[in-house]
């Protein structure tokens, strides 16, 4: 990936002309493999977080299965414009959530409060990201980390982050809260059937 990729104002260039894009795979493929994951959520209440909203429809997947509590989050405002946008087209109105935070910074509104009961209203089911450790991967290990801190202080009990990438060695960085494990290997489309087998990687990270 071009080392931009970490950068703020790469996306905010990208985003003025893109309005919906899908790295890495599908969001529908994405889904399918979440389902085993799915299944023990609880739609109507279940609280999750997909970080690095980007312009993918992955959010409207999650509505149609019933998952309103879905709070969408990228570093770039106009991605979550594109998100809110998606939504309405797809459904006529806007119920998920929207924000504007930095993946490698807390991601717990109330982070300066000491009130327990606030941070675990704050807390999530499920954290997904799709390429977007890959895009934070641009700017050095030390910013993964970070990632993986921030997403392990908002996982509420018995919580996991999922994670796609492209890349087979994302998380050997070095110290993290998290036991990793690959939840799927996906080929990726050859051109010829001489092409080198490549693939992409899905990530289950379960709290230490
Ligand atoms: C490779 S794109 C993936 C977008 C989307 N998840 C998808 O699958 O199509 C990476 C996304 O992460 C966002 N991003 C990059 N660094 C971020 C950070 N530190 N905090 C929050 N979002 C970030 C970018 O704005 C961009 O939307």
């Amino acid at each position: 990936m071009p080392t931009d990729f970490d950068k703020q104002t790469y996306w905010h260039h990208r985003f003025a002309n893109e309005t919906s894009f899908e790295w890495l795979l599908s969001s529908a493929d994405f889904i399918s493999i979440l389902k085993p994951l799915l299944i023990n959520l609880e739609p109507s209440s279940a609280r999750i977080l997909h970080l690095g909203s980007g312009t993918s429809d992955l959010h409207n997947h999650f509505r149609q299965l019933g998952f309103l509590d879905v709070t969408n989050v990228d570093y770039e405002p106009l991605a979550v414009e594109r998100g809110r946008q998606l939504e309405q087209q797809a459904f006529g109105d806007v119920k998920m959530k929207y924000s504007v935070a930095d993946a490698t910074k807390s991601l717990l509104s109330s982070s300066n409060s000491n009130d327990q009961e606030t941070h675990n209203n704050d807390k999530f089911d499920l954290v997904v990201d799709k390429s977007t450790a890959d895009a934070i991967s641009c700017g050095g290990d030390e910013q993964v980390r970070n990632m993986a801190h921030c997403v392990r202080e908002c996982l509420a009990d018995d919580a996991v982050w999922v994670s796609m990438s492209y890349s087979e060695s994302r998380f050997d960085i070095g110290e993290i809260p998290f036991n990793v494990e690959v939840l799927a290997k996906i080929p990726t489309p050859k051109n010829a059937a001489t092409d080198p087998d490549i693939f992409h990687w899905c990530y289950l990270l379960r709290p230490k």
